[in-house]
């Protein structure tokens, strides 16, 4: 077993880092203030290759393996967990599933926009009564021969009002129950698609969260993906990769506020020694690397499970349950450790608090990690 990284793993944690660093902590205090989105931040994290970091190069992407991507989300996760949710839901949402499970017309048409960075994509499941029972799916789909009419409405959809292309999940045969669901694609400018208000969010703020419309939207057939009745197994296969995503950010955000509290607890003094010299505060700091050291590896072995065509839904539900926890408890911890100032927007910690608790909730709830892991264990 080789726990090295290599040398173009290093080369990719490094290009990262110095894009977070450069490009998104300059004015992440003031984009999480003001709700706004990266436009600038977002249009260089094309240029580098980190929206399709794992497609194929034919269809425009980085063809880098997940382990990369893994990496690159921790460290874009450090700085700016707005920036790092797009990214993953770009990559591990929408163009992990057209290339998995699209025809080669809707890699072409599609996925070489998206894999480029030159167009974003959104992934729409969720609904006011379907967040977690993804199968009780209300928006609908009626089969109209050479055309679906979609009915319905979607909610909390990351990239919701910036994205160019939506892949969106709705009943076309109530009867089947889950086996009458299917996945499309669809075009913003389609007519009778609209884009609700932006959510007013406690945190990623920065990231654009909406509800969509759907009103007798004409969806040309040739967009539906997979055969019919597909769309509730590619939701299900798609959100496995994306829980690794999420679970990267939730290590990244985690590292990051850890990263800060322990340089704050050597240049804060009390009680005439620096912070760190305390007891109290260093059991603290001790605590904090083990766990994220330990959701580190939950991570790195959920993406080496997807590289290697191992199934990876029980390692991916681990990996998000575990890591959420861990940048929910870190974060906590780092803002105690900064005392007063953790409390003040200047020192990014209370950002991060507010950021690490998404993680516990979209791409399945922490409860979801644990009816797919315990699923899992009572099967074998
Ligand atoms: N891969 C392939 N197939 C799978 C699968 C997987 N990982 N998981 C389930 N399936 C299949 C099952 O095999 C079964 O198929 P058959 O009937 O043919 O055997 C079918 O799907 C139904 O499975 P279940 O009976 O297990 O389904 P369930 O209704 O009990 O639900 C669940 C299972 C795990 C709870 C699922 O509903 C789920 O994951 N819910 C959470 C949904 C979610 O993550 N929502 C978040 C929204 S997306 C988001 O947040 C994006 C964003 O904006 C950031």
């Amino acid at each position: 077993m080789n726990f090295n990284l290599s040398e173009e793993h290093i080369m990719i944690r490094d290009a990262a880092r110095d894009f977070a660093q450069n490009e998104l902590l300059p004015g992440v205090i003031e984009r999480d203030d003001k709700q706004e989105f990266p436009h600038e931040q977002v249009k260089k994290m094309a240029e580098l290759g980190f929206l399709g970091m794992m497609v194929d190069p034919k269809y425009g992407g980085s063809g880098l393996d997940t382990i990369s991507f893994v990496i690159a989300m921790e460290e874009i996760s450090k700085i700016d967990a707005s920036a790092s949710v797009i990214m993953s839901v770009n990559n591990s949402l929408v163009c992990w599933g057209l290339e998995t499970f699209g025809t080669e017309e809707q890699k072409q048409k599609y996925l070489t926009k998206l894999a480029t960075g030159e167009f974003l994509g959104a992934f729409c499941l969720s609904e006011p009564e379907a967040g977690s029972d993804a199968t009780s799916q209300k928006t609908t789909a009626i089969d109209k021969g050479d055309y679906y009419l979609l009915n319905g409405t979607k909610n909390w959809i990351s990239n919701g009002g910036t994205a160019d292309y939506y892949l969106v999940i709705a009943q076309t045969n109530a009867k089947k129950k889950h086996h009458g669901i299917n996945a499309f694609i669809v075009e913003k400018e389609t007519q009778g698609f609209h884009v609700g208000p932006k959510e007013n969010k406690l945190g990623i703020r920065g990231s654009d969260t909406h509800s969509l419309q759907f009103n007798d939207v004409k969806i040309p057939k040739e967009n539906r993906i997979g055969n019919d009745g597909f769309g509730f197994k590619f939701a299900m296969k798609t959100l496995a990769g994306g829980r690794i995503g999420i679970a990267a950010q939730a290590l990244g955000i985690a590292s990051g506020a850890y990263e800060l509290a322990l340089k704050y607890s050597k240049v804060r003094k009390s009680f005439g020694t620096e912070i760190c010299n305390h007891q109290a505060i260093a059991f603290k700091l001790a605590d904090m690397a083990t766990q994220i050291e330990a959701a580190r590896h939950l991570v790195m072995k959920a993406a080496w499970e997807k590289d290697n065509d191992k199934n990876y839904d029980l390692s991916g539900a681990m990996a998000k349950l575990y890591a959420s926890q861990v940048a929910m408890d870190t974060t906590i911890e780092a803002v105690q450790i900064h005392g007063g100032n953790g409390f003040v927007k200047d020192y990014h910690v209370e950002r991060m608090m507010r950021d690490a608790k998404i993680t516990q909730i979209y791409e399945g709830t922490s409860e979801i990690q644990k009816i797919v892991i315990s699923r899992s264990i009572l099967r074998d």
